[in-house]
């Protein structure tokens, strides 16, 4: 193959298979490309973008966030390239993922703890009932849809604790999450939801200031922002918001594709889910490597902030340059036979939340914590797992590149 057939902006190649053979190609043969602007994407106003494959490449980039700014990313990609560049406004400077340090560190320190080991500790024995109950719906049929009955089902309502969101508002809230990231909806139907939900998210810390409660989103709405200044102040509605609306958002869909992508490895490699029958101590590894191999955010994107060279290339200030972690997870100079689902595999220092800087994935522990309690049940639970219907893969429109997912994966198998 030859670098002319590598299209970013053919977003069907990446609603099945990642096409693996681009970023193999681009590692061994161009590590740091420049993707040219391409005409279909140029009519949306998309430009040419940087595309970083190697493990070191993009750890050493996300080390360096005075270089590779965040403030414009991820916003609102199409195939890596930019495109209306107004909408990515929204949030740039006030929302964590959209903004550097120090004011990155500054909103994060507002939430930390309720992500820390120990803050996930609390979700844990909530977390493992839930998959009980989800299990006991349906053990006895002896099938389920894998997605919607268990996979998403966790995340869900893991969040909606963490943001207090009361059971009766769960799926309002979850729709709207869902329709501000969907860009086959109308322009006008996603700005509606986005309203709805942040008007949602500013009526609910208006409560939890007036009656505290003990969750994240309680703790958001009473804690302090200090300014560079030295003044601190509390958060003003639309910050609030921004966090509502990243955690909903951050926390499900991510988590979803682990716990579903992970169960398709394993229906593939049934020996690796039978090594882990035999030895449970497994299971924090087998959380990695599931993590590793399904990289749920295939990358994220930085502009350049100043001209810097990357393996003698010129990256010139104001490019864009987009993070393919799905990519540095397949490593061949970092992982031996990164093609292979191994439970066992050690080291295992994977991309799948990031790595090397400042924006590494406040919800890691949490989703890990998930993801082995969803598998630590699963395994009392039920064997001799196999496929039983057509697995259909996720998403609509622009982020069909960014996140990578099912939509539904039919499963039959053996009560135990
Ligand atoms: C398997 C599940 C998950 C994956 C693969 C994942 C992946 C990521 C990645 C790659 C980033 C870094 C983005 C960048 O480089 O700019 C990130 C950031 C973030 N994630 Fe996750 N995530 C997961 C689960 C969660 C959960 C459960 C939550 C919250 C409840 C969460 C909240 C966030 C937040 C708030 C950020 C922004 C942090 C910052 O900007 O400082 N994520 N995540």
């Amino acid at each position: 193959m030859q670098l002319e057939d590598i299209d970013f902006t053919k977003l069907a190649q990446f609603g099945g298979d990642m096409p693996d053979h681009w970023f193999t190609f681009l590692r061994r043969e161009a590590p740091v490309w420049f993707h040219p602007p391409v005409e279909a994407a140029a009519e949306l106003g998309g430009e040419g973008f940087w595309v970083l494959s190697r493990h070191e490449d993009i750890f050493a980039a996300n080390r360096d966030h005075r270089t590779f700014s965040a403030e414009t990313g991820p916003g609102r990609d199409r195939g890596g390239i930019m495109i209306r560049d107004v909408e990515a406004k929204f949030g740039v400077g006030e929302n964590m993922i959209m903004t550097d340090p120090p004011r990155q560190q500054q909103l994060r320190q507002l939430v930390n703890l309720g992500f820390s080991p120990r803050g996930v500790r609390r979700l844990e024995e909530l977390c493992r009932e839930l998959a009980r109950e989800l299990f006991d719906r349906v053990v006895a049929r002896g099938e389920c849809e894998f997605v919607s009955e268990i996979a998403a089902e966790v995340p869900l309502q893991v969040i909606a604790e963490i943001l207090g969101v009361p059971p009766d508002d769960r799926r309002q809230v979850f729709t709207w999450t869902n329709q501000a990231l969907d860009d086959s909806l109308a322009e006008g139907q996603r700005l509606t939801a986005i309203s709805e939900m942040w008007g949602y998210a500013i009526r609910l810390g208006g409560e939890r200031r007036a009656h505290p409660t003990d969750d994240v989103y309680s703790r958001i709405a009473h804690a302090e922002l200090r300014e560079d200044d030295g003044t601190a102040r509390r958060l003003s509605d639309i910050e609030l918001a921004h966090f509502f609306q990243l955690i909903a958002t951050g926390g499900s869909e991510t988590t979803r594709n682990a716990i579903s992508g992970g169960l398709l490895a394993f229906v593939e490699n049934p020996e690796q889910l039978e090594l882990l029958r035999r030895d449970r101590s497994l299971l924090p590894g087998a959380v990695e490597e599931i993590l590793r191999w399904t990289s749920p955010v295939n990358y994220f994107r930085r502009t350049a902030k100043r001209d810097v060279e990357v393996r003698g290339r010129t990256i010139r200030a104001g490019d864009k340059v987009s993070l393919w972690y799905c990519s540095a997870n397949r490593d061949e100079e970092v992982y031996a036979e990164p093609f292979r689902f191994d439970v066992k595999r050690s080291p295992n220092d994977h991309f799948a939340f990031g790595a090397g800087g400042a924006h590494y994935c406040l919800g890691a522990n949490l989703a890990k914590m998930e993801i082995e309690v969803v598998y630590d049940e699963l395994l009392r639970r039920i064997d001799e797992i196999e496929v039983s219907g057509p697995v259909t893969r996720f998403c609509p429109a622009w982020y069909l590149n960014v996140f990578g997912g099912y939509q539904s994966l039919p499963i039959r198998f053996r009560a135990r």
